[in-house]
This record gives C-alpha cells, structure tokens and sequence, in this order.
C-alpha cells in the first residue's frame, strides 16, 4: 500500500544482475530462458490459460521463435500500457535489456534446449482461489450456457448475500468457471431486492472488484479492508465472448473477512468522462474528467479504461493550491457535489479555470 513497499519489488529488475549467459556458450532454453518464461510469460502462455501457445516446454517454444524474437524485440510481450514518466508500478511486467538479450542470442544461436537438468521449477498456479481458502463463497445462482457463436450482450446476475451483520474483508476474488469465455466481470453490491436486475453503477463506492483474463484475486496491505453491507446482494456485470466452443459457466466471489476492524478503508473512485463527441476527422480530439479527493489519501492502482478509438490516457494529480492556478485542469466540478454524470462537456474542460480565491 505504501510507495515505499512498491518500489522496493520493482527495483529487482534492472539491478545488474549475473550475465544470464553462462561463460561456456550460448544462452540454452532449459539453463537461460526458461526462468524468464516461466517468470514472465507462463503465467498467460500455459495449456489451461487464453494465450495462443504454451511456453512451458522448449517442444512448445520451438515452433515460435521468430514471433517470440518480434514481439520481445519491439516489446509488446508481456503486453503492457504504461511508459511510467513517473515512478513506478509494482505490477510492471517488461523484460530487462538484459532478458531481451538473453532471448534474442538463444534464437540466433541455433535455440539449443541445453540439459534436461538445468529446467527451473515449475511454478504452482492456482487453479483455484491465489487469494488463499475464502471464508465466504458466493456464487451465480444457476449455470450460465455460452453458445459456440455470437455475440452475447452484457448480462447483470444478482447473487444474494444474506449477510447477518456488515463484514469488512480484506481479500476478494472473482472466479469465473469457463474463463476462456469470460472478457470481464465487474462485481459491485446493490440494496436487495427481488425484482428483476437491471443494469447498475459498476464503479464507486459499490464496487467490489473486477476480473478480466489473467487477473488474480485482490490481497489488502495489512490493517486494509473493504466493506460488504448488511441487506446488499452482489450483482456480476458479465461480459461473456463466444470462442467457436460451448461451455458452461457459474462464477463465484470469495471473500476472506477481516479478523478486527480496519485502520485504513480501501475504495474504489471514479473519473469519467460519459458524454463527448469526436469531431470527424479529429486526429487528436482530447477528453477530460475530474475527481476531487476529499480525504487524505493513498493510490494504490489505477484502471485506464477506453474503447477502440482511445490511443492514450494520462492521470495527473493536482494538489489543491496548484490546481487553482493551474489553466490545464478542468474547472472544480466535482466540489459542487454533481454527480460523475452531470460533469462537464469536453468544452467546459477547455476553459481557464475560474479563481477560487
Ligand atoms: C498477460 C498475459 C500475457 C503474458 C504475461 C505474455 N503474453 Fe504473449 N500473448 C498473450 C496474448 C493474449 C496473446 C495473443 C494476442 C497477441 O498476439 O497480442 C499473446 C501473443 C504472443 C505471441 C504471438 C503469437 C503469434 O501468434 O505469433 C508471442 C510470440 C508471445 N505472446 C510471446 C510472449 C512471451 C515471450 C512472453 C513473456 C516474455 C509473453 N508472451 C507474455 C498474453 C500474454
């Protein structure tokens, strides 16, 4: 939760670590690549997970090589976002210099599999729960049937919780059974009720979580919980894809409770920008939105979210003073107490600021 626990885990990555050449020759899968695949890649490309073809065995690496040198090389594996001007994020994925090098000189130098000796551990993966044993498992309550074609529209499923008492928890997972045909759950809470489920807000304070491929559960800093209220059913927004097979899913939500009431509170914000319109032909057209934090408080990840014509997304903070003088913020909207929805358009964001003072 605290930066100075996040930079520690990245900093590993550019330390100038042992040449993974070994002195004698050239780098081989089982010595020198296969660590970086199972640290790296396995974690997507493995049989039972949605990337095209496993790395788990130099017979699965071999055929695809020459994509393996492109997509390392021009550095859109491990797929990745963010260019981080600033700090840095404890979830980066990128390949060192170093790695790429290690790679790219194993293919060039013929792919040798090296000694059988030499393959690393395979990691153990959960195929169930990565948060640990649930101490509340809440699932949809019938199967879902996913055809083998089609496109399937966003489905709203409400679970009932049937809480005695508000828990505050402090580990959550989504874990959808046919999760090759899962593109999203977004799972949030709503008042109960019986009536039929209707599309709700996904995101603020309702929020729980979200799972989309390869996603493991959310863990809490120590002394970090969430809220999980009395009378609230959870409801999935499920977007299923079809895949060219059928399947069956029934997704579940586990939660592991706090043992004591939390010194920090996580929760979940929004900055959304709903309503804009892209001039024809713009090339560049700019969208802003705004969130003001009211309490002190600590970020502890953030989710860019656009849809295909989106090419690039960039969070700045402001602190109060600085916003006020500063003509590139939008002016203060959300401390009139509007509601995400009623934000301004895209052209109120373009004006200066008003003074506050
Ligand atoms: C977060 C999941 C994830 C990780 C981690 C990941 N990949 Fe991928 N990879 C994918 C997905 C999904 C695709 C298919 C979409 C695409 O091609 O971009 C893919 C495609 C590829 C392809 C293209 C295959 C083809 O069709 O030619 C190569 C090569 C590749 N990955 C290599 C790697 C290597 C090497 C690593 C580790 C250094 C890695 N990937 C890490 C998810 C991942």
């Amino acid at each position: 939760m605290r930066f100075g626990l996040v930079l520690n885990i990245v900093v590993a990555g550019t330390a100038a670590a042992a040449p993974a050449m070994a002195a004698d020759g050239a780098p081989t899968f089982t010595r020198d690549v296969a660590p970086i695949f199972y640290k790296s890649c396995i974690e997507c490309h493995r049989a039972t997970m949605f990337a095209p073809m496993s790395l788990t065995s130099y017979e699965d690496a071999r055929p695809w090589l020459r994509s393996i040198k492109r997509r390392i090389m021009e550095r859109t594996m491990p797929p990745w976002g963010s260019d981080m001007p600033h700090g840095v994020l404890r979830n980066d994925p990128r390949l060192t210099d170093q790695e790429i090098q290690t790679i790219v000189s194993w293919i060039d130098g013929g792919a040798p599999k090296g000694d059988i000796a030499d393959m690393p551990k395979m990691p153990a993966f959960a195929d169930g729960w990565t948060i640990g044993k649930p101490d509340g498992v809440y699932s949809m309550t019938e199967d879902y049937k996913i055809p083998a074609s089609g496109t399937i529209e966003y489905l709203y499923l409400r679970i009932p919780v049937n809480l005695p008492e508000d828990r505050w928890y402090t580990a959550v997972e989504i874990k959808p059974s046919a999760r090759a045909h899962v593109h999203h759950v977004i799972a949030y809470t709503e008042p109960h009720s019986d009536a039929p489920t209707r599309p709700g807000s996904t995101f603020g304070p309702t929020n729980i979580t979200g799972v989309s491929p390869n996603k493991p559960g959310l863990v809490f800093e120590p002394g970090v919980a969430k809220l999980l209220r009395t009378g609230h059913d959870i409801i999935l927004q499920m977007h299923y894809t079809t895949n060219g097979t059928e399947a069956v899913d029934r997704t579940q939500v586990g939660f592991i409770f706090a043992k004591e009431p939390p010194k920090q509170i996580h929760i979940t914000g929004l900055a959304a920008q709903p309503r804009f319109v892209i001039p024809a032909g713009d090339p560049n057209a700019e969208v802003k939105a705004v969130a003001e934090i009211k309490q002190d408080t600590i970020m502890t990840s953030l989710t860019p979210h656009m849809h295909v014509r989106g090419k690039d997304m960039t969070y700045t903070a402001y602190t109060r003073t600085a916003r006020r003088n500063c003509s590139c913020a939008c002016r203060s909207t959300t401390s009139t107490g509007r509601s995400p929805t009623t934000w301004p358009s895209r052209n109120a964001c373009r004006k200066e600021p008003r003074s506050r003072s």
